[in-house]
């Protein structure tokens, strides 16, 4: 059972035999944001040339190759996860998901990880906003089953009759920016003055270069695969133009896990930036 395995700290104070049930529930992110400046983080996997996700021969689109997942990967996700008040989706994880594309990872289902929640003063499940620039995606039937509140962020000049669609079914929009996408900073304003105190952004590579390109992420947590993978059509972390000193990340965290994926190896990385409050 790959949860049972064991890692090597390389960095910092290197040591071994470190479980990997637990490592990133004890890094109590519950606890790290506040009223006025909510912890903001992110988690990413990679391959070892950077992939992040490759063409889609069946489907179309992109897809994370299975090969470079790993039960651990998955674990350490989930762990992040529990630790939310509030997870940022978008509109085309939803269409994803309500096609049948991608599995469903909008709640914790983990029953210890659901007690831990309780244990530590969150509800059941966080609540789930989601970033579209279309507004065209359907609500799947999991939010409401499990009483989770939506937000849909988008920006002013969104198509007036998708934004009145969603008014009148009763949701939130906040428009957190002045053209139809919606940028970083007033997107973690408007969640912080909701009262969201942690933050996990669980999206690509536009809505990481969204928060990132406007100083808002607080950390940003990496599994790269020790794997070659290649592919023509790939994404990687970030999209947009070149970015500045806000792409500098400070290591703070790294492990070692051996012979998994099978025949090779990942490092878990964690990374702090710089937000701006
Ligand atoms: N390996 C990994 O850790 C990892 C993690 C995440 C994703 N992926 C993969 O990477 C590929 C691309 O990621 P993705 O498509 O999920 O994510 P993405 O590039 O972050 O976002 C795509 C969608 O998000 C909405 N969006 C993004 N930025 C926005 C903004 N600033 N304002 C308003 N809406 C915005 C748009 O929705 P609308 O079209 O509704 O406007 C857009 O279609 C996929 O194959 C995915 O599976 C891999």
């Amino acid at each position: 059972m790959a949860m049972q395995k064991n890692l090597l700290r390389l960095y910092p104070n290197s040591c071994d035999n470190i479980l990997i049930k637990g490592l990133y529930l004890a890094h109590q992110l519950h606890k790290l944001g506040d009223a006025e400046s909510p912890f903001v983080y992110a988690n990413f996997l990679s391959s070892l040339d950077g992939r992040i996700a490759v063409e889609d021969a069946v489907q179309g689109g992109t897809h994370i190759p299975k090969h470079i997942t790993t039960a651990s990967d998955f674990a350490l996700f989930m762990e992040l996860h529990a630790q939310a008040d509030c997870i940022i989706t978008h509109g085309g994880y939803m269409r994803a998901l309500g096609e049948g594309r991608l599995g469903n990872i909008l709640q914790v289902k983990d029953k210890d990880l659901i007690e831990w929640r309780s244990n530590n003063g969150l509800k059941p499940q966080p609540a789930v906003v989601i970033a579209s620039a279309s507004l065209n995606f359907p609500i799947h039937d999991s939010i409401q089953e499990h009483a989770q509140t939506v937000h849909i962020a988008t920006g002013r000049h969104a198509d007036p009759e998708r934004i009145r669609y969603w008014q009148d079914l009763g949701y939130n929009l906040m428009f957190t920016g002045e053209d139809k996408m919606v940028h970083g900073a007033p997107l973690i304003r408007q969640l912080s003055a909701l009262g969201f105190k942690t933050i996990y952004l669980v999206a690509g590579p536009q809505m990481l270069d969204t928060v990132i390109r406007e100083k808002q992420l607080s950390r940003l947590y990496l599994s790269m695969t020790h794997q070659l993978i290649g592919g023509k059509d790939f994404r990687t972390l970030l999209a947009g133009a070149m970015l500045g000193p806000e792409g500098n990340l400070r290591l703070e965290t790294l492990y070692y896990e051996q012979d998994s994926p099978a025949g090779t190896g990942q490092f878990f990385m964690q990374f702090g930036l710089n937000r701006t409050a």
